[in-house]
């Protein structure tokens, strides 16, 4: 059963404000160094995030960008936790981000996709976004770069 949720935009302070709490949401759905979160969001340019909430003001679901190029929305990070997995979720986030950018005056959307990850690629590709580049570092996962235009 899909708990019941709401999707709210936080902009940039308020990213800031609950960095504790992403990085914390982030460690559970995307494991990585998520350290000193606050430092590594503040000075982004136009710092902006999607959430979806559950009853109790808890993090179910997260999409998280800045603007990197002018006038185009880098979409850096995002999970669904596991228990509200699989039911459009992440979908319902992506329309809100892309939505809320476009109103806000961006000509584009950037994402890279490490290239293990089938379900972000296949998200991605529904969600209107084109293969723009691979990103090939020796040592590193390869990544496929997205573009949407707005
Ligand atoms: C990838 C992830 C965001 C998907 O979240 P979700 O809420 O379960 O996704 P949705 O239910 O909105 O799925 C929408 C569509 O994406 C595709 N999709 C989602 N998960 C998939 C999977 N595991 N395999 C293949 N396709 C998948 C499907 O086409 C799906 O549509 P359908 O249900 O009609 O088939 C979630 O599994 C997650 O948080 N993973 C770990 C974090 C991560 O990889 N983040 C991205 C890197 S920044």
């Amino acid at each position: 059963m899909m708990p019941d949720y709401q999707i709210d935009q936080w902009d940039g302070p308020r990213c800031i404000a609950h960095a504790d709490s992403i990085a914390a949401f982030l460690d559970k759905v995307l494991p990585d160094d998520w350290s000193n979160f606050a430092e590594k969001l503040s000075g982004r340019r136009n710092l902006n995030a999607h959430v979806a909430l559950d009853g109790q003001g808890q993090l179910l679901g997260l999409k998280l960008g800045y603007e990197r190029h002018r006038g185009v929305f880098n979409s850096w990070i995002g999970g669904v936790a596991e228990e509200a997995g699989g039911q459009g979720l992440a979908a319902a986030l992506m329309t809100a981000q892309h939505t809320w950018a476009k109103e806000a005056g961006f000509r584009g959307l950037e994402t890279a996709t490490r290239q293990p990850n089938r379900a972000m690629a296949i998200l991605n590709l529904k969600a209107g976004y084109l293969i723009s580049g691979l990103d090939v570092i020796a040592g590193e996962p390869t990544k496929i770069l997205f573009y949407k235009s707005l």
